[in-house]
């Protein structure tokens, strides 16, 4: 999912797509990639872990944050921010062992949420 953030929340459009699909959501894991401006969006992410959690995801914990995001891109939307490319290898590293650890479980038995 990614977030920007406004005034230490994430959006409300973001939170009625939360809301408004259900059972698809179940046992998928989630990471999180925020932007804004000094905080770059962190505090949207803890709030969303605690959302995602209700509808039976599961978020990773790594995450992944561009503070003053309209500095962090270059034209052609290549970063040179070091802490963000390390957070990404290491959530799409964990989103992947999330995901067939999930499957694997689910051919044992089925999710019981
Ligand atoms: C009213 C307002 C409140 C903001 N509050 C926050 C904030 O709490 N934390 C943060 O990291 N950035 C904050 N920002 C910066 C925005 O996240 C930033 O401008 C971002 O680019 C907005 O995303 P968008 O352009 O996709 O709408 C705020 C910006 C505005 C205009």
């Amino acid at each position: 999912m990614v977030t920007s953030e406004y005034n230490h929340g994430y959006p409300a459009a973001l939170k009625t797509a939360i809301d408004s699909v259900k059972h698809e959501w179940r046992a998928k894991p989630v990471g999180f990639v925020s932007y804004g401006g000094l905080s770059g969006g962190l505090r949207a992410v803890e709030q969303l872990r605690q959302v995602v959690v209700e509808v039976h995801m599961v978020p990773v914990r790594e995450s992944v944050s561009f503070h003053r995001v309209k500095h962090a891109f270059a034209a052609d939307g290549t970063t040179r921010d070091g802490a963000a490319i390390d957070s990404a290898q290491r959530m799409l590293g964990q989103l992947g062992w999330w995901a067939t650890t999930i499957r694997a479980g689910g051919d044992i038995a089925p999710y019981p949420g």
